[in-house]
């Protein structure tokens, strides 16, 4: 539809103006509503967005014309908060990333050990096994669900388990199917990586400049940003690609490898990587590596690596996943891009745990596509052992997603008289001491929480999008909130509204702040009154407790209270409470020293009290494993097992919802024995526990 008659905007008089905005404010409501409500689009993509622009170019040149309805105010379809949460029927997994070679053997011995019959070895031999080696593309991946053959849903991948839906932003790609052709499956997602060329992000960012909008760092942030706009519109605009390499639930099999699989994907619509290859042997996959790494600056896109997949789906299966990795495909990064800059001055920053850490403010300097301002030196002994000064020439680099580092200075560019640094022996916020622990390389100020720069350090995790995920509440407004008073710990966050505008002025009057973005922030603080244990369990900051170590608390004691009890008792070391902690795998000695000195604390004890009675803590979810027979059971696997490894045993009982662990307590329900058990047997006799052989426990899992 071409705007036939229409006049040019710059010969509209006001009242031409007027009556042509009002007809564009219609006309764009009703293609709104027969796009995003009625699913059937009146007009072409193209023809819609020029009515957009016209409205846009009118509205600029009589900006007190624009109508309190206009469609440039109005917030696309969707929630106002921003996007809906989704939780992926199956976990959006991350990858393991190997830095060299060796990394990448070692990879793959771990593959092949991890099974025991010689008809498995023999597929999985590091000189013969079949993979996929293919560009990691440097973008944001995406889950894209289809029932019998229809998109339906479009989500980010968050952080794995949780992604947003962007449904309406992804449509718009012209990569992504709405309808898949021929036979699909039922029900299927489908993942890939949603990415830029270089050549479109730098057009893109001209354009931008040139209407005086954002501009963006670089091509995987635009591509992100461009994702996750709330007028589709805007994406649609965006130069957007896709490309399919994954699938997550899929209602029955389509293919029995990962390269038989990027067929059907082509087959339904998709485009695949056309670099992928299907190579034979670890040797032809470091090779691929090599290629792509010297033809990368032809590659038209961002890319930061290779991947390996293990080709075989049946394989794949079995090797499972570890944490928030499959043990069957790794990234083998390439080295890290380095640059030459000046250190312009050092500082020290004060973490969540009291941890000093150097931090060096460089003069900004391109790494491979971003700007680098600030690197880490890590701790005391790293800034020593490279000398590294105010004034230095320095060579940093940055790998992936990691904050950048320095890796050594350029001596001979030293200035005259630069001194060396002088670690401090007193925290520089708070002036307490900061100490040592013998054998520790950190330095950590001993004030706990009436440091303030931990207190605030603490709030910012808590609030953090693994955590609490707490939108519309930045590092600035925690800093200030801490220092009026306002948000001292963390359950203040949860009274803040009720205590808002009393005995201080309202949120909405301070600076940064007004009527809407504090009525968000209190929305979102409420959107987060329910929050899954794991979460939990990370948002309160414990020193080594992780994403990971935080789900398996979680899968372990299943509630806040059972955990909590089972913390407090195992301050006792003769308790029971303590021995099951210890016989959780993967828990060592450090680790529950860190987690019973937590809850040994009484402020932190006092913390949990008071938001037990702010938000409410799911217990975790046990995934998928309805009609398990050993859901929820605690299994230890000893002696040597004939059928698998030990480590695929482990795997397998976990899928099924079994908590494995490395010690025999009361606790536990079963104890497979294999060959040449030792004193487990004896210890399970002793105690009652089930003993059953590797046969009888394959017939009970089935
Ligand atoms: S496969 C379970 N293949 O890398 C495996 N990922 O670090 C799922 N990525 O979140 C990923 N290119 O965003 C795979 N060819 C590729 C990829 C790729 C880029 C990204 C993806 C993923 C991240 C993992």
């Amino acid at each position: 539809m071409k705007e036939a008659g229409a006049i040019a905007v710059e010969r509209l008089s006001e009242s031409e103006a007027r009556a042509e905005l009002q007809r564009l404010a219609d006309e764009i409501a009703r293609h709104d509503r027969a796009y995003h409500q009625e699913d059937a689009p009146i007009i072409s993509d193209a023809d819609y967005d020029r009515l957009r622009r016209r409205n846009a170019a009118i509205e600029k040149r009589f900006p007190t014309l624009i109508r309190p309805d206009s469609p440039s105010r109005k917030v696309a379809p969707g929630p106002a908060q921003g996007f809906a949460k989704v939780t992926h029927r199956r976990p959006m997994l991350s990858l393991e990333n190997a830095f060299d070679d060796e990394d990448v053997q070692g990879f793959f011995k771990g593959v092949r050990n991890f099974f025991v019959k010689p008809e498995d070895v023999a597929k999985v031999e590091p000189d013969t096994i079949e993979l996929m080696a293919e560009p990691k593309i440097d973008g944001l991946s995406a889950n894209l669900i289809y029932e019998h053959g229809t998109l339906i849903l479009g989500a980010t991948r968050g952080d794995g388990t949780v992604g947003e839906d962007v449904t309406a932003n992804l449509r718009t790609l012209a990569d992504v199917p709405k309808q898949l052709k021929g036979k699909a499956p039922d029900l299927m997602e489908v993942r890939g990586e949603v990415y830029m060329t270089r050549d479109d992000f730098l057009a893109m960012n001209q354009a931008q400049e040139a209407a005086g909008e954002k501009i963006f760092a670089n091509p995987r942030n635009a591509a992100a940003g461009s994702v996750r706009q709330l007028d589709p519109t805007i994406t649609q605009s965006r130069p957007l690609r896709f490309l399919a390499y994954a699938f997550g639930e899929i209602s029955g099999p389509v293919a029995k490898t990962q390269a038989e699989f990027y067929k059907r994907l082509q087959g339904w619509g998709f485009k695949v990587n056309p670099l992928a290859k299907h190579v034979a042997g670890v040797e032809a996959a470091l090779a691929f590596h090599a290629r792509m790494l010297a033809e990368r600056p032809g590659i038209p896109y961002d890319i930061d690596g290779v991947v390996y997949k293990v080709n075989e789906f049946a394989l794949q299966e079995r090797l499972g996943m570890v944490s928030r990795a499959p043990r069957w495909a790794i990234a083998h990064k390439f080295p890290a891009e380095q640059a030459r800059t000046r250190v312009n001055e050092i500082w020290i920053s004060v973490g969540r745990t009291g941890a000093l850490t150097p931090v060096a403010e460089l003069e900004p300097v391109n790494v491979g596509g971003v700007m680098v301002s600030r690197a880490t030196l890590h701790n005391e002994d790293e800034i020593q052992r490279k000398d590294v000064r105010v004034g230095d020439l320095v060579i940093v680099q940055r790998a992936g997603d990691v904050i950048p580092q320095i890796v050594a200075i350029v001596p001979e560019e030293r200035p005259k008289g630069a001194r060396a640094f002088k670690f401090p022996d007193h925290c520089p916020v708070c002036g307490s001491l900061a100490m040592r622990e013998p054998d520790a390389v950190v330095r950590r100020c001993t004030a706990g929480l009436t440091c303030p720069a931990q207190a605030v350090e603490r709030l910012r995790h808590f609030v953090s999008r693994d955590a609490f995920d707490i939108e519309g509440l930045g590092d600035k407004h925690i800093r200030a909130f801490y220092e009026d008073g306002l948000v001292k710990s963390p359950p203040d966050l949860f009274t803040l509204e009720e205590r808002d505008g009393k005995g201080r002025p309202p949120i909405a009057e301070r600076e940064g702040w007004g009527p809407i973005s504090a009525k968000k922030l209190f929305d979102a603080i409420s959107q987060r009154r329910r929050i899954p244990l794991d979460r939990f369990i990370y948002a309160l900051g414990i020193r080594q407790v992780g994403q990971a170590t935080a789900k398996l608390l979680a899968r372990h004691y299943g509630t806040l209270e059972a955990w909590r009890k089972a913390m407090e008792e195992a301050q006792d070391q003769s308790s029971e409470a303590f021995t099951d902690l210890d016989a959780i795998d993967q828990i060592g000695p450090s680790l529950a020293t860190d987690l019973l000195a937590f809850f040994a604390e009484q402020h932190n004890r006092e913390t949990l009290d008071q938001l037990k009675h702010l938000v409410a803590v799911e217990p975790f979810v046990q995934p998928r494993t309805t009609g398990s027979p050993v859901a929820g059971k605690t299994v230890v696997f000893t002696g040597t097992l004939v059928e698998m490894t030990r480590s695929e045993a482990k795997a397998r009982a976990e899928s099924l919802g079994a908590k494995v662990a490395g010690s025999v307590s009361k606790k536990t329900d079963y104890l497979v024995v294999g060959a040449d058990a030792g004193s487990k047997a004896a210890k399970a006799a002793e105690l009652g526990v089930k003993t059953l052989s590797e046969q009888e426990w394959l017939t009970l899992i089935g």
